[in-house]
């Protein structure tokens, strides 16, 4: 949450900071903000709302300068405002600090600052660290900064510009992300390459304790703790800036849609063949542990874990295994029964997310294994776990996850194949999954181009208030998903519930009209599922049925949607595609930004 951007080097800053927040504004749009250093002067313009005010702002005010740190917020401490928008002053105004994170500890040193005579002018935790930096300030920059982190408990990204070394910028990393982008006479931090793809494609990682000082011709990394020298590895960035750019479409969120049959082939190639054999390099490290593994534990947050519910089912089914899935912010605290003979999945796409990251820290204390299912590349969960399945699916950008979940599906299918084959477990349908697997490319590309279907049964929902998403086994997962789609771009009120459980409560709220969609793949119940259809029909409720019984009629339905037949292991990754589109079509019907809802951040990294 919060993106951050600083550049040294010759070039005007004010349009590569403006640019580069254009492009972290999915981690946060509460507010925007530039601070440029120009002659022995730190120039802060700072902005209510999204980075287009800023960048408005700018065009009447003088930014020029060649160093600069930049900033996209997303609340925690303080109401969104100009006030507590970053950048920070301190008094003097010749500090200048943005920060992604949270200061955990920031009550007893503003206290101690305002003890001091110091007067704040905004409601966040980060302005502590401004008055901090002219309170300490011993006449060396990097001394003062990295004395001042010291004193700071929490997670923060930090970027400090000063008068007194006007070229240059401090970072110090401890919990959320910073990438610094080395080039040929300028140097570039951020919050993810994104920000700096279109200037360089090396770049090094901060790890937790570290700080970085950035001139116009060097970057040099430290230890926070001991103030000495380290050397970083240079890596470089295998993706292009088209990936991150619109391409033509309206929304991040329809490309990434879009893109879905494309990013199938990404995450299988490689992994999976027409026999049924799997490969997984990226596991031969734990592969022991693997074989000997009592119980597989899938932790993650949102539509991770939705993937991971869907993982349970087809690992316990095919493995006879125990699978336990849970969110990441409740398992870090509940203590739960984790040794070194289970197995730890962590699931993120953003690899950043601080209570998944939790999980996997606890893990490695209790000694078990843990395999990251990740789409950033050497992000934090990625760097940590012992082994990484990346997903390829290439940048995200839409806060709502949608390629990335039918990737972690893939990913999982993949996963659970690998397991029974080091298992010794014979899986009599291994030909027919591998068949599916390799026939949803094709699958999802037709699926994608009838979306006339699923923009008229958005016509339908878009004034309601309630909708309800239905499905038994394995589309109950899918269901949930569903429904957190729908009510975090559309803000229409979505509940997913087991088929079955709905006449324990949730039936009550069903009235004349209620959508409910209705998801009935699963044929070893279809049954079961007809009848609880039947039982909301009779109350009135409007039907959604997502089928794939190519007879099925409109005598149950409403509104019907029908996907091709595959393997149930298999489906989710196209039953989930028509739920995008439908979540993704009334959010634009109702006049709402599916890439960047409110009250959200595409990236997680506080608790
Ligand atoms: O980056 P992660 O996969 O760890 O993120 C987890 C959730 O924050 C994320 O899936 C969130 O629920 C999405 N907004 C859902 O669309």
């Amino acid at each position: 949450m919060c993106g951050i951007v600083g550049y040294t080097g010759k070039k005007q800053v004010d349009q590569i900071l403006l640019d580069g927040l254009k492009t972290l504004e999915y981690r946060g749009y509460d507010s925007a903000g530039i601070a440029v250093l120009d002659n022995n002067k730190i120039k802060i313009i700072k902005k209510e709302g999204r980075v287009d005010r800023l960048i408005e702002e700018t065009k009447i005010s003088d930014t020029t300068g060649t160093c600069g740190i930049a900033h996209t917020r997303w609340a925690t401490h303080g109401k969104p405002s100009d006030e507590n928008s970053h950048p920070h002053f301190n008094h003097s105004k010749n500090f200048a600090v943005i920060h992604n994170g949270i200061i955990e500890n920031y009550q007893s040193i503003k206290a101690s600052l305002i003890d001091d005579g110091y007067i704040f002018s905004s409601e966040t935790d980060s302005e502590v660290v401004a008055h901090l930096l002219e309170r300490d300030f011993d006449g060396d920059l990097f001394n003062t900064v990295r004395n001042v982190a010291m004193q700071l408990e929490g997670a923060y990204a930090i970027a400090v510009v000063s008068t007194h070394e006007p070229d240059k910028i401090i970072a110090v990393r401890q919990e959320t992300p910073m990438i610094i982008g080395v080039s040929q006479g300028e140097n570039i931090l951020a919050s993810d390459l994104s920000a700096i793809v279109n200037h360089t494609n090396t770049f090094y990682r901060l790890d937790n304790g570290e700080m970085a000082v950035l001139t116009p011709s060097d970057t040099t990394a430290y230890n926070l703790d001991t103030g000495k020298r380290i050397v970083k590895e240079m890596l470089t960035i295998d993706w292009d800036i088209s990936q991150a750019k619109r391409g033509g479409y309206d929304h991040f969120m329809r490309k990434e849609i879009a893109e879905q049959h494309e990013v199938i082939e990404n995450a299988l190639r490689g992994r999976l063949f027409d026999d049924g054999q799997v490969r997984l390099t990226e596991l031969e490290n734990i592969k022991d542990k693997l074989i000997n593994a009592r119980r597989i534990h899938l932790i993650a947050c949102g539509t991770s874990y939705h993937a991971g519910l869907v993982g349970k089912y087809i690992i316990e089914d095919l493995l006879r295994i125990s699978v336990e899935t849970d969110v990441a912010s409740e398992y870090r605290y509940r203590n739960p029964i984790l040794t070194e003979e289970d197995v730890l999945v962590v699931i993120s796409q953003s690899g950043e997310t601080a209570d998944t990251l939790a999980a996997l820290r606890l893990a490695k204390e209790r000694n078990a294994p843990v395999i990251g299912i990740v789409n950033s590349v050497n992000s934090s969960i990625a760097v940590e776990c012992d082994s990484v399945i990346y997903l390829n699916a290439g940048p995200e950008i839409g806060v709502a996850s949608t390629k990335a979940y039918i990737s972690q599906l893939l990913v999982l299918n993949i996963l659970a194949l690998y397991l029974a084959s080091i298992r010794d477990v014979k899986v009599e349908d291994i030909t027919e999954i591998a068949k599916d697997l390799l026939s949803l490319n094709s699958l999802a590309k037709k699926l994608l181009s009838e979306d006339v279907v699923i923009k008229e049964i958005a016509e339908h929902i878009k004034d309601h208030n309630s909708c309800f998403f239905i499905g038994r086994l394995i589309d109950s997962a899918v269901a949930l998903e569903g429904a957190l789609k729908l009510k975090e771009i559309s803000y229409i009120h979505a509940e997913a519930k087991e088929a079955g459980e709905l006449k324990h409560g949730t039936l009550a709220l069903v009235e004349k009209g209620t959508p409910i969609v209705s998801l009935m793949t699963e044929v070893s119940v279809s049954d079961k599922m007809y009848s609880n259809i039947m039982e909301v029909k009779a109350r009135g409720g409007h039907i959604i049925l997502l089928t794939n019984d190519q007879e099925a009629t409109s005598e149950l339905a409403d509104d019907l949607i029908v996907i091709p037949k595959i393997h149930r292991y298999v489906t989710p990754v196209l039953s989930v595609i028509p739920l995008q589109l439908l979540s993704y079509y009334t959010a634009i019907i109702r006049g709402n930004d599916p890439d960047k809802p409110r009250n959200l951040a595409k990236s997680v990294t506080v608790e």
